[in-house]
């Protein structure tokens, strides 16, 4: 995990948006790759999404109609961070997963305006678009310590001793439905060591279709009309090839995203639309049947007692619960 701290903005200029400097493949990220490719259903880590042109979709994709979750998630901060923050005062944010940081910044005002603290750790796999939102955040809030942290929380998560106590480890977005069951209560867990007594895990959570969210809202959300998400989800095989070397014609795979009922998630996977062989250099080629598919990513879907027995499991405890009418939520645990 790379981290640093800044005031001001890093000399030396603006890196071009399209080419992260990825650094060399360790021979653990091809392994990984690998068993993916040669599962049954193929699949690979939805974190290869996120360079700076999938980063940059994926701010595009918080703008659409169809998808629901952001704008309903920054009203419910909107709506608690002042109440929550009176209650449980945080001298320092750490964000995992913060992207753009945009949903942020209601929490990071409302820090500021209790006077509560000034520190704000954004952590995330995507380095070069991190460093972009960190700069963007010093240069609105030149009163507030922004300090980066690059890495895979599902490996792991930053450090937050260089940070004043107590402190506020949140996780938006419901960007935890992007782990399996297994890694999200692991990636809980690992939080749930990071925090002391005083601090709070902060998590926003996607619910389940129901009443107030129809399933082709859900799916809507996922399809959308623009073709944003197909772009998002085909980005990640220019990902692959930059990263691994390997040859995935993007053209040759088409965009699939549903709700599975039975596992309560979202996938989206890519079609390849002809039989194909894909290479990845150093390893066995890779054979694609016409109409099979690469599993990009999973999406999952919550509800409170979900929530609740996944935070115990971790050593948390739900000490506030927020929802907008059945759609999405925001949980605030606490150690012990
Ligand atoms: N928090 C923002 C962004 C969500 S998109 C929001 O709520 O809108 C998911 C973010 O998590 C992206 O910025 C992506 O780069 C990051 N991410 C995805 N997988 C990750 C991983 N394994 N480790 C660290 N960050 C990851
Ligand atoms: C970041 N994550 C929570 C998004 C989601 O909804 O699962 C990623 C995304 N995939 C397609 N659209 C958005």
């Amino acid at each position: 995990m790379r981290h640093s701290a800044h005031r001001r903005d890093d000399a030396g200029g603006e890196r071009a948006p399209e080419a992260d400097p990825s650094p060399a493949p360790v021979d653990a990220e091809l392994d990984e790759l690998m068993a993916g490719l040669a599962e049954p259903q193929k699949r690979v880590s939805s974190k290869y999404f996120y360079d700076a042109v999938g980063s940059s979709l994926f701010q595009r994709i918080t703008e659409l109609p169809e998808y629901y979750p952001t704008r309903t998630e920054a009203a419910l901060l909107q709506r608690v961070a002042l109440v929550w923050m009176a209650e449980h005062a945080p001298a320092s944010l750490a964000e995992l997963g913060a992207g753009s940081a945009e949903k942020s910044r209601i929490l990071i005002r409302s820090m500021l305006a209790a006077g509560t603290g000034r520190h704000f750790l954004a952590a995330d796999v995507s380095g070069t678009f991190l460093e972009r939102s960190a700069r963007a955040l010093r240069e609105e809030f030149p009163e507030l310590v922004v300090h980066t942290a690059v890495g895979d929380m599902t490996r792991e998560i930053p450090s937050l001793h260089s940070l004043p106590a107590p402190r506020w480890l949140i996780l938006l977005g419901s960007t935890i439905g992007n782990f399996d069951d297994d890694a999200a209560r692991a990636l809980l867990r690992r939080a749930r060591g990071r925090l002391e007594p005083g601090d709070a895990f902060l998590l926003g959570v996607d619910l389940r279709p129901g009443p107030t969210k129809s399933l082709d809202e859900l799916e809507a959300a996922y399809n959308d009309a623009e073709g944003v998400t197909a772009a998002f989800n085909r980005n990640i095989l220019t990902v692959l090839n930059r990263r691994f070397g390997c040859d995935f014609d993007p053209e040759q795979f088409e965009h699939l995203a549903f709700y599975d009922e039975a596992s309560h998630r979202i996938e989206m996977h890519l079609v390849s639309r002809i039989p194909q062989v894909v290479r990845v250099p150093g390893r066995e080629e890779v054979r694609f049947a016409a109409g099979e598919t690469l599993r990009t990513e999973i999406s999952c879907k919550y509800d409170r007692p979900g929530v609740e027995a996944m935070a115990a499991d971790a050593g948390l405890r739900l000490r506030r619960w927020e929802e907008e009418d059945g759609r999405f939520a925001l949980a605030l645990l606490t150690p012990g």
